[in-house]
């Protein structure tokens, strides 16, 4: 048998972030986020039907496209994810799965959100199973890895706190032709992250600042939507950015604390800060690690990685944008079924 699909799906990053779980197994957030969907930051994954009863395989693929089973607790997570969607469909097929990033792999760049939504979409479409994107948004999050919940559609999306956990599925507020925004990265950290997401989330509510980020979020979202609508950085930015340092707040003061920033990262912070004083629209937002987004207009782009190029501490720049979502390929990372 050989029925499969190839998706390749989106990172995002977020103005207004996910930071704290009601229940962190079905990564139900206790806030409400906003993010953009990336463009060239993206995960790419096939996903095959194999025999019933037979173990999911699972494979990273190498450089030269080579195959490399994958272990640890990513294998764990995707073999969870692929238990759930067989339940979800009923259906009794093993899978096999291969999977690339097209960033950096020990670039510390968060890659769970396009991997689960690629693995999501692909096995969707693996099953020949017809989804709305909002069951699509559902399903990803099921991974855990609730920012995937986000990538399974293009441009600006909302991913709601509801009353009702079990429909907690993103929306999209605006598709990608509306605001051509730029994403700028500046990787200044070669390795994984120490403290996960997952534990982030945790321990946020320790933070004697999470409750009080909570109050102030309703406010900061209506300018976020309002900024998106109207395609108005000089409002976002500042929401964005402050929204940013407030999750690393929280971070920094949950107990244990976290520390994400690397020296390298303030003087970035610094970088556009000092970029904006000439006059240039630039805003920061960092993910639970130390690389920095900046967020600008396609006019300010150039200077903007000239600027974050020549940062003492800046290994490599990703210059990414607003996107449009998964894509479905014909080119399959397996080889062909005997
Ligand atoms: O989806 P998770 O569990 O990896 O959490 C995402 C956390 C942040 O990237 C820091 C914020 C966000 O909303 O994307």
């Amino acid at each position: 048998m050989s029925v499969e699909a190839t998706v390749e799906a989106p990172a995002n990053i977020a103005f207004i972030k996910y930071w704290g779980a009601a229940d962190l197994e079905r990564a139900i957030p206790l806030n409400p986020s906003i993010s953009m969907t990336l463009r060239r930051c993206v995960s790419r994954t096939t996903v095959r039907l194999i025999d019933e009863g037979r173990a999911d395989e699972v494979f990273l693929v190498g450089e030269a496209g080579d195959l490399q089973p994958c272990t640890g607790s990513f294998r764990s997570r995707v073999v969870a994810q692929l238990e759930r969607l067989r339940l979800w469909s009923g259906t009794r097929n093993g899978f096999c799965v291969a999977t690339r990033n097209s960033f950096p792999a020990a670039a510390g760049m968060a890659s769970s959100a396009s991997g689960f939504a690629a693995l999501t979409v692909a096995v969707v479409h693996a099953l020949g199973k017809p989804t709305s994107a909002a069951e699509l948004s559902e399903l990803a999050r099921l991974s855990g890895s609730g920012s995937a919940s986000r990538s399974v559609m293009g441009g600006y999306v909302e991913w709601p706190t509801e009353a009702d956990p079990d429909s907690c599925r993103a929306t999209q507020l605006a598709p990608e032709s509306h605001w051509d925004l730029r994403d700028v990265v500046a990787l200044v950290q070669r390795d994984p992250k120490t403290v996960s997401s997952l534990e982030g989330h945790v321990r946020a509510p320790t933070s004697p600042h999470f409750a009080r980020r909570q109050e102030l979020l309703s406010a900061r979202l209506d300018v976020v939507r309002e900024a998106i609508r109207e395609r108005c950085l000089e409002r976002l930015g500042p929401v964005l950015e402050l929204d940013a340092i407030e999750l690393h707040l929280v971070a920094m003061s949950s107990v244990p604390a976290i520390f994400y920033w690397s020296p390298a990262t303030l003087r970035v912070l610094e970088r556009v800060r000092r970029l904006r004083q000439d006059g240039l629209e630039a805003w920061s937002t960092m993910d639970a690690g130390a690389n920095v987004h900046v967020i600008c207009t396609p006019q300010s782009e150039p200077q903007v990685a000239a600027a974050l190029a020549a940062t003492e501490g800046v290994h490599e720049l990703v210059r990414d944008g607003v996107g449009a979502g998964p894509k479905l390929l014909t080119e399959s990372l397996l080889p062909a079924a005997p």
